[in-house]
């Protein structure tokens, strides 16, 4: 087999570790499912799924992916548990299915950056989303997202994927920051920041089985766990690193950025609508195509140049994103076959194009792909993942956290028995309500 790529410098796994993180789930799905489910009490729900469940998780992954220095799949063969190498198989059939719809809003992304530059949706932001967003308009830019996402994914690790997130946070928590003063200075943002930032008890009580579901499964979707992604990134790194500090940074930036992007998105809706609309295009996924362009639209030429700068920069955090999703069979099957990387990368970008023609033709086909992946596919297969890590690798996860890891590792143990009970209760109980809020 010929000699592995690593990443360049640690630096380069954390870029890409958090370049992966860092998309669209942060910008564009947290404002808007925080916004479906309550506000605050969501917001409180998710900071304590991202840190006590999400940061335990994502170490489980990176422990496995270095350890192994395999992809997602074979992993666990290398690791002397072949039997658990379905845990890869769904994560990778996760992963994929996600990339089939995140594609898609990408694709909306990619117009929206050439809208700003056209003044196209100056007009009137909503009727503007509705005609792209769905129909053939959106076929074809779901196709050109796709196609930018294999040609980067084909070049491999050091030329396309580290190369492609390193300027990327940055700008994004610059654009997020001017966004969200900017929204600030508005006429009817007030209301926005206790309804954002001052958690409703009441409503959290009576709300528990769908906020708690929601929220997790937006953290392990946000931090791109259980679909691979980490494995596969983690597989690429070298022994002196130190998966600790590693986790930290990453569920810490990511964490930061939806936040930051909730700053903006949640005033503009009640600058916009003066409450949450409870209409799907100006509350859900249109959120952020109709309230913050609206503030593009609103500025003239200076708007022209700052919604295409913005968008753009959202552009590279979702495409940082897929390429780590095609890169989890990208690498299983160069791995594994020996097929040739760009043929895999642009074979498996087809068929994902094709399966997410249903999510472009009609936005109810995303929303239900959507759902399936929340409410089943991602806690079913973190579970897995979870129960693997603590009992079937147990001791050795433990000796590979504590490797490179200086000070932190000490915590090893604290962190494996963690995993075993907080960790996999709280998936657990996401799950159980997840599957039954599908048959409500
Ligand atoms: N974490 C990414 C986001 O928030 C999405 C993603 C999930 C990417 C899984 C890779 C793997 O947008
Ligand atoms: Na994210």
């Amino acid at each position: 087999m010929a000699q592995r790529e690593t990443w360049t410098t640690r630096a380069g796994f954390v870029l890409a570790a958090v370049g992966s993180a860092v998309g669209l789930g942060n910008i564009w799905q947290f404002p808007f499912k925080t916004a479906e489910n309550g506000g605050a009490a969501f917001v409180l729900v998710y900071l304590l799924a991202a840190v006590l469940i999400g940061l335990p998780t994502i170490l489980g992954e990176f422990a496995i992916g270095r350890r192994a220095k395999l992809n997602a799949v074979e992993a666990f063969d290398r690791l002397d548990h072949p039997a658990w190498t379905v845990v890869g198989g769904l994560g990778l059939f996760t992963g994929l299915w996600i990339l089939s719809y995140y594609s898609v809003v990408g694709g909306w992304v990619i117009r929206y950056t050439i809208g700003s530059l056209t003044g196209g949706y100056f007009g009137g932001t909503a009727a503007y989303f509705g005609a792209v967003s769905a129909g053939w308009e959106a076929i074809a830019f779901h196709a050109l997202f796709m196609a930018l996402t294999a040609g980067i994914v084909a070049f491999g690790i050091e030329d396309g994927i580290e190369k492609a997130t390193k300027l990327m946070v940055p700008s994004v928590v610059l654009m997020l920051v001017g966004l969200a003063v900017y929204a600030f200075t508005l006429d009817g943002s007030g209301p926005a920041y206790s309804y954002y930032l001052s958690p409703d008890m009441d409503y959290l009580a009576n709300n528990l089985g769908s906020v708690i579901p929601f929220a997790v499964s937006q953290a392990f979707f946000s931090l791109s766990l259980g679909m691979g992604a980490m494995i596969t990134y983690a597989s690429y790194l070298s022994d002196d690193d130190s998966l600790p500090a590693d986790g930290g940074l990453v569920v810490g930036l990511n964490t930061l950025i939806g936040v930051l992007a909730g700053l903006v998105v949640i005033p503009l809706l009640f600058v916009q609508f003066s409450q949450i609309p409870e209409t799907a295009a100006g509350g859900g996924p249109g959120a952020l195509f109709v309230s913050v362009a609206q503030v593009f639209g609103g500025l003239g030429i200076t708007g022209r140049i700052l919604g295409a700068l913005f968008f753009f920069v959202v552009l590279i955090a979702a495409l940082s994103s897929a390429i780590s999703l095609l890169e989890v069979v990208t690498a299983y099957c160069v791995d594994r076959y020996e097929w040739n990387r760009m043929a895999t990368a642009f074979g498996f970008g087809g068929v994902l194009f094709l399966l997410g023609t249903l999510s472009a033709w009609d936005t109810a086909w995303l929303g239900w792909f959507d759902t399936l992946a929340y409410s089943v596919l991602l806690p079913a297969s973190v579970l897995l993942g979870v129960i693997f890590v603590g009992w079937v690798y147990g001791p050795e996860a433990v000796e590979e956290m504590e490797k490179g890891a200086d000070g932190a590792g000490q915590y090893a143990t604290l962190w494996i028995w963690w995993l075993r009970t907080v960790v996999f209760v709280g998936v657990l109980v996401t799950l159980y309500l997840g599957v039954t809020s599908i048959y409500a």
